[in-house]
């Protein structure tokens, strides 16, 4: 069982600490900021003490703009990431989940599909076949992603889309919940919607 240590003290962080509980052993949990150094389990990376021998980290951060954080860690402390994908997940033999990301209960990876480093697939997600999601990255509750479909880098899935096939989508992107996207969208957007809208 390796001993880990969680970037993140959030609901998140909790919710992914309960399914996996059993395979990993967590000594603590790490935040950015001082603000939320209140649980005796939980240390701001300012008063974190470096020396661990033998331990991953598993990044717990839904926010893609706080994921900056990772390096700041990665960085401070030279431990490597660890990734998790839970055992109810059908993952393609061909399909690809690189380092420190996150695979949660019931998603469905298809063929060709690589999800790079620090993503986060949130529950009951389908991600159709020969699909790249860029790091960084984080895909809501419940979305569906057709085959051929290519998201940037940190770039945020609202729960609940639907991407149609053949879609590129930029970099820190911003994708609102419930919205079906049609056309390929630039970096740094936020477009919601059905179907989906470039927000101003
Ligand atoms: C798109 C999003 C980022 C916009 O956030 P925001 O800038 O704070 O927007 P606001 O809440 O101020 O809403 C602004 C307007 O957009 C509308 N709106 C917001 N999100 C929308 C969405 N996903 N689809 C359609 N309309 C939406 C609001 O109703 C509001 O309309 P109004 O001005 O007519 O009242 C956010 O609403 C969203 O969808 N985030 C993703 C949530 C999610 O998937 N969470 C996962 C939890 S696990």
């Amino acid at each position: 069982m390796p001993d880990v240590i969680i970037l993140g003290a959030g609901t998140f962080a909790k919710e992914i600490v309960d399914e996996i509980d059993s395979t990993i052993n967590v000594i603590c949990y790490v935040v950015q900021d001082e603000f939320y150094y209140n649980k005796i389990d939980t240390i701001p990376l300012s008063k974190f003490k470096n020396g661990y021998k033998n331990v991953r980290y598993l990044c717990a951060i839904v926010s893609t703009k706080r994921k900056q954080f990772i390096e700041e860690f990665a960085r401070r402390v030279k431990i490597l990431p660890l990734s998790f994908i839970h055992k109810s997940v059908y993952l393609s033999k061909l399909a690809e989940i690189h380092n420190g990301s996150i695979v949660c209960p019931g998603v469905i990876i298809a063929s060709n599909t690589f999800i790079h480093n620090h993503c986060i697939i949130n529950r009951g997600a389908t991600i159709g076949h020969n699909c790249t999601i860029q790091s960084y990255g984080t895909v809501g509750p419940g979305v569906n992603i057709a085959g051929n479909v290519h998201i940037g880098e940190q770039t945020t899935i609202g729960m609940g889309t639907n991407i149609l096939e053949n879609i590129t989508i930029g970099n820190n992107c911003i994708i609102g919940a419930g919205s079906l996207v049609t056309r390929n969208i630039p970096n740094n957007q936020t477009w919601y919607g059905v179907p989906a809208k470039h927000i101003q």
